[in-house]
């Protein structure tokens, strides 16, 4: 394990440990068991970037639990209102079913905020989040937050599910950019 790696033309350095994600993703996998006994407990990772916290977090649920990986697409739409999300993959039997969204990290909040509205439509018993990491300072949303893995600074980071440019989705640990 190093340091320092380079991607492309970013030089990132060593910012989470995977024994410390590890630890953090068995914290949270205890968390929402104890939170669903008696639940119908159903996971929607959102890919790409949720693929590894979802699989670890997951494996160490105690609880009966049912699992669907949804995708976001976006397109530039025909309104001036910029960009309009779509959800790929969503299951139409969510009715009654207590959802906990997944996701790598919360940024400006916006694809949690869309992925959200979408998914009420289909009249979920409840929706909770759980994010691996957030990013507060960026939030432009108000959004609850149910599960947090870390709290993060502003500042592009990497592994562990997160790209840059498509690459470091991979790495064990969590890099962060030097500036
Ligand atoms: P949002 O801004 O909360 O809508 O987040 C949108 C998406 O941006 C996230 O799901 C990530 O895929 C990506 N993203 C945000 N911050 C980072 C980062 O630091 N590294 C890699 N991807 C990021
Ligand atoms: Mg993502």
């Amino acid at each position: 394990m190093s340091n320092q790696i380079k991607i492309k033309d970013k030089s990132f350095e060593i910012f989470i440990r995977q024994e410390l994600i590890s630890q953090r993703v068995k914290d949270l996998a205890e968390q929402i068991s104890s939170d669903y006994t008696r639940k119908e407990l159903f996971f929607i990772p959102v890919l790409n970037g949720a693929f590894l916290f979802a699989s670890d977090l997951i494996k160490e649920i105690t609880v009966p639990c049912q699992v669907s990986f949804i995708k976001t697409a976006s397109y530039e739409g025909t309104e001036s209102s910029g960009k309009v999300r779509n959800l790929i993959g969503i299951s139409n039997d969510l009715e009654g079913k207590d959802v906990v969204l997944l996701d790598d990290i919360v940024d400006t909040g916006l694809t949690m905020c869309s992925v959200v509205a979408e998914i009420s439509k289909l009249k979920p018993a409840s929706i909770a989040i759980a994010t691996f990491l957030l990013k507060p300072e960026s939030l432009q949303k108000e959004i609850a937050l149910n599960y947090v893995g870390f709290t993060i600074p502003n500042s592009f980071v990497v592994g562990y599910g997160l790209d840059y440019e498509g690459y470091g989705r991979n790495l064990k640990d969590i890099y962060q950019i030097k500036s």
